[in-house]
């Protein structure tokens, strides 16, 4: 098994490898903590994870229940935050209580923000089970839920205790979740690690089959995140380079209300912050190409309506969270594997009429047949 150990205002632990539930690991952890447990996770986890997590504890027998709240995007809101949190209520868990967020990361978003304002902040555990959440969600205590304004607007920055990362899991992973932490993979070799991207050029098709090769690639892209997050927890520098592809992904993925998966959007944003690069004369236009060959690789529809008005989108990139003076901000590259830096800038602003340029080269580029 692999660990690395993430510490930053708080510590955080990710364990990392196979047969992580089974061994004592887990539980122990959860023994010291002395508190009530409390397992949430999405209706779509299948029930042999969801009842096994529970199982291990019963037989330690430690204090665990198991509520769950309706998958997808279009859960993460508000109201399915308030509807857990009255649960809770009604069960009367106190701040003796340590959250369990066991799914994708819709359930780590989710159950991170309820726990970082149930009863003021209670601690809670990751138990992610999708590659996304893994190499993304779970990492770096960012929470939250969106609105109809767009996604991740309202949260907090809340750390787990720990992140426990159990690799048997994607095994049975479906092919377009599977490819929604892929693109986040992708994203950690664009913009800092050229190595780890050419190694997920290489493994087309055999990744998902490869044990070791998949450990190896999640633990580096876990360092390239951890080594963000720790520099910059809050997101006030170089944490935005973590944002690359989702200034455009999350326009898109608010705009088609959630009926493209994440990785699916962002991957859209990929190309189309990369073109945004080439266009500011930063980036060769080779990496163009051979971005939009590894993304149909692994199968990315590489279609949406999002770029059909032109207004509605401009309107959705002012208001993303690194916009200053409604001016929209963009992570740039430079070269495969390092974003650009500029002073203590990581993130730069863009013309509207560039923007406005981008928009008609996407609207083709990504048109529905
Ligand atoms: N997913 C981007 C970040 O954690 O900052």
């Amino acid at each position: 098994m692999k660990s690395l150990e993430i510490k930053l205002n708080s510590s955080c632990s990710i364990y990392l490898g196979a047969g992580l539930f089974e061994k004592a690991l887990l539980v122990d952890f959860c023994r010291s903590l002395s508190k009530r447990l409390v397992i949430i996770s999405d209706d779509q986890v299948p029930d042999e994870i969801g009842l096994g997590v529970k199982n291990l504890l019963d037989r330690a027998n430690l204090d665990s229940r198991i509520f769950y709240f309706p998958a997808g995007e279009i859960h993460k809101t508000r109201e399915t935050k308030a509807q857990l949190e009255n649960v809770l209520l009604d069960h009367q868990y106190g701040r003796d209580t340590c959250l369990l967020a066991l799914g994708g990361g819709v359930t780590t978003d989710l159950v991170g923000f309820l726990a970082s304002t149930y009863c003021r902040g209670i601690p809670f555990v990751s138990l992610p089970t999708t590659l996304l959440a893994m190499v993304d969600a779970s990492i770096g205590g960012k929470t939250g839920v969106n609105t109809r304004h767009g996604k991740n607007l309202i949260g907090t920055f809340y750390q787990p205790l720990a992140v426990f990362m159990e690799i048997d899991l994607l095994k049975t992973l479906p092919t377009r979740e599977w490819n929604n932490g892929v693109v986040e993979l992708i994203k950690h070799g664009l913009i800092a690690d050229a190595d780890l991207f050419y190694k997920i050029q290489a493994s087309v098709g055999s990744l998902q089959h490869d044990p070791k090769l998949l450990l190896e690639i999640i633990h580096q892209s876990c360092l390239i995140k951890k080594n963000i997050v720790a520099r910059d927890e809050k997101e006030s520098g170089m944490r935005q380079w973590l944002n690359y592809g989702h200034t455009i992904g999350h326009a898109v993925e608010s705009i088609e209300e959630y009926q493209l998966s994440h990785g699916e959007a962002i991957a859209i944003g990929l190309l189309v912050e990369t073109k945004l690069s080439i266009e500011a004369g930063l980036l060769g236009a080779s990496v163009l190409s051979d971005l939009k060959k590894l993304l149909a690789a692994y199968q990315l529809p590489l279609k949406t309506r999002a770029f059909q008005n032109k207004e509605r989108f401009l309107h959705q990139l002012q208001g993303d969270k690194k916009s200053k003076a409604r001016t929209p901000h963009f992570v740039m590259l430079n070269k495969i594997g390092k974003a650009r830096e500029h002073g203590c800038q990581y993130a730069f602003p863009v013309a509207i009429t560039l923007l406005e340029e981008i928009f008609d080269w996407a609207a083709l580029e990504f048109a529905m047949c």
